[in-house]
């Protein structure tokens, strides 16, 4: 989770991960439910950040279940380890230290669920990434995409300064930085289907999306008003390029806490946001080892 990867612009992608996943765990919470953990399961959970969520599939399986916590970064995975000690289950989670533009991580297991919240768009390909996924589940497996969603919204249409709509037009200009992104990587894949597509094209059955808001109203409490200070900066920083001259001059006043309008003193700064989950099942046998209808 460095300043260098894509955001999905609803979840975690500041310098100060664990903070930034705490205002959202509730939400991935609600999210995570479906899959119910049960003890003894055996869980994937692929590009979990520094672990706020991982902890919570990891007190589900008990002593007796794991969860395989997947990342391409050692750093990430230190975090996943302290978070997941923290909350005293460090003996069920299983570090794998894993590039998906490799392919799928090589667990010893065959998994019942797999949990992946805003790591797979970072891929070169989506399809091939969300099928190697697929294909860590046992059959009657469920695998969650949190994927997709809505931008967040945190600014009045006019703050007073620069011109209004400052932000409607930050994240038009994050998204032709994402796509500039995406498309200089080598390799890449062009998918044009939504995620529901990709997990049906990847075998799965019964696949269906539901969201979970994250609204939390003004005046933010100081730990969320942080996390909005620091989501913005970072997204100023990658999409200054695509930004007009004027709106950089504006978000440099806005976002130095010396300047008089720096958006800390606002009262009527917010948070509001969707997180959409895909799911699907991976089929189970039919009666003669065929697939189930
Ligand atoms: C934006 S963070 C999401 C963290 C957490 N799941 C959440 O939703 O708050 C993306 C995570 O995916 C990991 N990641 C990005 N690209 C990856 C790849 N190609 N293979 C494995 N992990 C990757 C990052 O290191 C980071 O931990």
């Amino acid at each position: 989770m460095t300043t260098t990867a894509p955001p999905d612009g609803t979840g975690t992608s500041t310098r100060e991960p664990v903070a930034a996943e705490a205002v959202f765990l509730a939400a991935h919470s609600s999210l995570l439910a479906p899959l119910r953990v049960r003890p003894g399961d055996v869980v994937a959970d692929v590009g979990p950040g520094a672990g706020a969520v991982t902890v919570v599939p990891a007190r589900g399986v008990g002593d007796t279940g794991r969860v395989h916590a997947v990342d391409n970064d050692p750093a990430m995975l230190d975090a996943v380890l302290r978070s997941a000690r923290e909350a005293g289950v460090r003996d069920r989670v299983r570090p794998v230290l894993h590039d998906l533009d490799d392919g799928p991580p090589l667990l010893e297991e065959a998994v019942r669920a797999v949990w992946s919240a805003a790591c797979v768009h970072h891929t070169r390909d989506w399809g091939a990434a969300v099928a190697g996924l697929a294909g860590l589940l046992r059959l009657g497996g469920t695998l969650c995409l949190v994927e997709g969603g809505l931008p967040a919204r945190c600014l009045p249409w006019d703050v007073g300064v620069g011109r209004p709509g400052l932000e409607v037009r930050l994240d038009e200009a994050h998204n032709r930085w994402f796509t500039a992104w995406s498309e200089a990587r080598p390799g890449r894949v062009r998918r044009t289907g939504g995620w529901p597509d990709l997990l049906t094209d990847a075998g799965l059955t019964g696949v269906t999306s539901r969201s979970a808001l994250v609204d939390v109203p003004a005046p933010l409490p100081g730990n969320v008003r942080d996390v909005v200070l620091g989501e913005l900066a970072a997204r100023v920083d990658r999409a200054r390029p695509h930004l007009a001259d004027e709106d950089v001059a504006a978000w440099s006043h806005l976002l130095d806490p010396a300047d008089p309008a720096w958006l800390g003193r606002r009262a009527d700064l917010a948070l509001l946001t969707a997180l959409t989950a895909h799911r699907g099942r991976a089929p189970h046998p039919g009666p003669t080892g065929g697939p189930a209808t």
